[in-house]
């Protein structure tokens, strides 16, 4: 998928790798741990591909899609705290790594760093969109952060949850590779929704692959969501379609976490079909966001966003 900016995406990683630098220690440590072991570098990526498919090229784009990806890395150590988690692109999480303070304080430097980044760019329209997809983000977490152990979540409330903390930062990617291309407002509006639609549509999958997903290709621990009493779609769909007896297990799964049977609940998800149906809620969303292409004038950058939208269901890393 990255074909037609496989030389951008190399641009990319070397400002990353050039910004890192700091003269504390820990802080080049950490920050290499997490960006060196990898990650699919999607947001960039999504970035790099609307600016293209309108017409731009250019620094400020590897610039800006370094930032992006240096913020969803900051994002990514502040959850792992949250979540407790252990593995993180088939290594040993940055907390389990180094601890929780570590982590925490080297993803603010992370954020405070990719904000020094878009101060030197010098564009007020840009700063508006990251500082406002960063505080989202937060919200987002916060609010997933009120719904753990809540059964009487909505698959509304739950929405709203992953707009806020993933679709917001692809919706940013999108919009801001459009604003590069200098392209008009309607355009930048469809392209800010097309990364919408399509971060909806993979953290949806990523709340399947939590239930399904195999360690070797996520690189991430199954069961994290249900050890944490997290509700995501899979378990919303089997409290309102499973029978009594699958019902009250899930409950519990979510109101007290760690008292339920991980085989039990698999077993309860797998005959109501609540990964089928999440998997379908993604499929939606992607198509959605595959039809916001349709004015694009054709170009590979176009054809691999499309690519972008079929890879975000199926995936299984
Ligand atoms: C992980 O994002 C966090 C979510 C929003 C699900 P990615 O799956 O894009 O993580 P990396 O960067 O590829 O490791
Ligand atoms: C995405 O949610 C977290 C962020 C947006 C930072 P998850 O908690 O599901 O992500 P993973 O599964 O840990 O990557
Ligand atoms: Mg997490
Ligand atoms: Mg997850």
């Amino acid at each position: 998928m990255r074909t037609p900016i496989a030389a951008d995406m190399t641009a990319v990683d070397a400002v990353i790798r050039a910004r890192l630098s700091s003269e504390v220690a820990l802080i080049g440590q950490v920050a290499e741990y997490i960006i060196g072991s990898g990650g699919k570098r999607l947001r960039p990526v999504l970035l790099l591909l609307s600016a293209g498919a309108l017409g731009h090229a250019g620094p400020q784009a590897h610039e800006l899609a370094a930032v992006i990806e240096m913020i969803h890395t900051a994002t990514l150590l502040h959850d792992d705290v949250v979540d407790e988690s252990e593995l993180r692109r088939g290594r040993k999480t940055a907390n389990a790594m180094f601890g929780n303070a570590a982590s925490v304080l080297v993803g603010d430097f992370l954020y405070s760093r990719s904000f020094q980044m878009m101060v030197g760019l010098g564009r007020m329209g840009v700063m508006q969109v990251l500082s406002d997809a960063t505080n989202i983000i937060a919200e987002g977490e916060v609010l997933q952060l009120m719904n753990i152990g809540d059964a009487e979540v909505s698959e509304e409330r739950y929405l709203t949850v992953i707009r806020y903390k993933t679709a917001k930062l692809f919706e940013a990617a999108g919009r801001l590779g459009a604003m590069l291309a200098d392209a008009p407002e309607a355009v930048c509006e469809q392209m800010a929704e097309f990364g919408m639609r399509l971060g909806t549509a993979f953290q949806l999958v990523d709340d399947v692959l939590d239930y399904s997903g195999d360690v070797a290709e996520t690189g991430k621990n199954l069961g994290d969501d249900l050890a944490e009493g997290k509700p995501t779609l899979p378990l919303l769909r089997v409290l309102s379609t499973g029978s009594a007896a699958q019902q009250a297990e899930v409950r519990r799964a979510i109101t007290e976490p760690g008292s339920a049977d991980f085989a039990i609940v698999m077993e309860a998800i797998h005959q109501t079909g609540a990964l089928e149906y999440t998997r379908a809620a993604a499929q939606a969303e992607a198509q959605r966001a595959a039809a916001l292409l349709a004015s694009l004038p054709d170009s590979p950058h176009k054809q691999t966003l499309l690519q972008l939208c079929a890879f975000a269901v199926e995936r299984r890393s």
